[in-house]
């Protein structure tokens, strides 16, 4: 495959015209170029390089033995292989725990070639969403069901079931969003509260696991085709686009886009 410089024409602006016409955009995990060059032709508008390598690319049993290099080198084959869409990097595990690791990872994560970075957690990221923002680096804030919390959690357990849980990660969002966030990912949550959440943010909010009402849906590239490793246990939000497909990986991409913009994938089958 010939090497293309990656021009972004999907931006955050494009996100943003979607929101507003209650449209929606469809995104998914990659982790090298050929995959990000099937998936971007495919019209999928995101590539999330995303820290869910460490599981189905590294084999291990959570996100956090993910690193800064690791990121980087996947980011790097990511933009080779991108055709159009934003790419956003993922803030491994324990890379913005002060302000300056926070500047220097998501200002390398940038220079790698993503558009947006993406971070982990509540109202306790948004002096760094304001110190990266104020930098011109865009932030998506990753709330709800947030792997590298996992041991916190004591799994990968939905999150906002109970009234106050879900009152609090609606205040946080609106909070995330005052502090400048660009974009919201919402993951495990049941579907009514992502989508009072969709409904009172301005910014776009992406949703896995999170039910239909959100601007945009997300799924890791081995999910969507069915080959995420045996030992990982597959969330109901979960659906194998290759199964049904009559023209292989390609066909399986292009499912995924139009039947995310067509509204017919989350079903209530994969929602909580
Ligand atoms: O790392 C990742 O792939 C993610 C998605 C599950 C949203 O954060």
């Amino acid at each position: 495959m010939s090497s293309t410089s990656s021009t972004t024409k999907i931006t955050l602006k494009t996100l943003e015209a979607i929101k507003r016409k209650a449209e929606r955009f469809a995104c998914v995990t990659a982790y090298d170029a050929t995959f990000a060059e099937i998936a971007s032709s495919a019209g999928v508008e995101v590539l999330l390089v995303g820290d869910s390598l460490g599981m189905v690319v590294q084999g291990h049993d959570s996100t956090l033995p993910v690193t800064m290099d690791h990121i980087l080198y996947h980011l790097d084959t990511v933009r080779r292989g991108n055709r159009g869409a934003l790419i956003m990097g993922d803030m491994p595990f324990m890379s913005y725990y002060s302000e300056g690791l926070t500047l220097e990872n998501a200002g390398q994560i940038m220079r790698a070639g993503a558009h947006v970075v993406k971070l982990e957690g509540g109202r306790w990221i948004a002096e760094s969403t304001r110190l990266l923002v104020e930098r011109g680096i865009p932030v998506c804030a990753h709330m709800g069901l947030t792997p590298q919390s996992i041991n916190r959690f004591g799994g990968f357990r939905v999150q906002g079931r109970d009234p106050d849980q879900a009152q609090t990660i609606l205040d946080e969002a609106l909070f995330l969003e005052e502090a400048g966030a660009s974009l919201l990912l919402l993951e495990a949550i049941p579907a009514p509260l992502a989508q009072r959440i969709t409904e009172r943010l301005h910014i776009p909010v992406i949703g896995i696991g999170a039910g239909k009402h959100v601007d945009g849906q997300i799924m890791v590239m081995h999910d969507l085709l069915g080959i995420t490793p045996p030992d990982i246990k597959v969330p109901k939000f979960v659906k194998n686009f290759l199964a049904e497909s009559q023209t292989g990986i390609r066909g399986a991409f292009e499912a995924f886009v139009k039947a995310v913009k067509d509204g017919s994938f989350p079903g209530p089958e994969h929602s909580y």
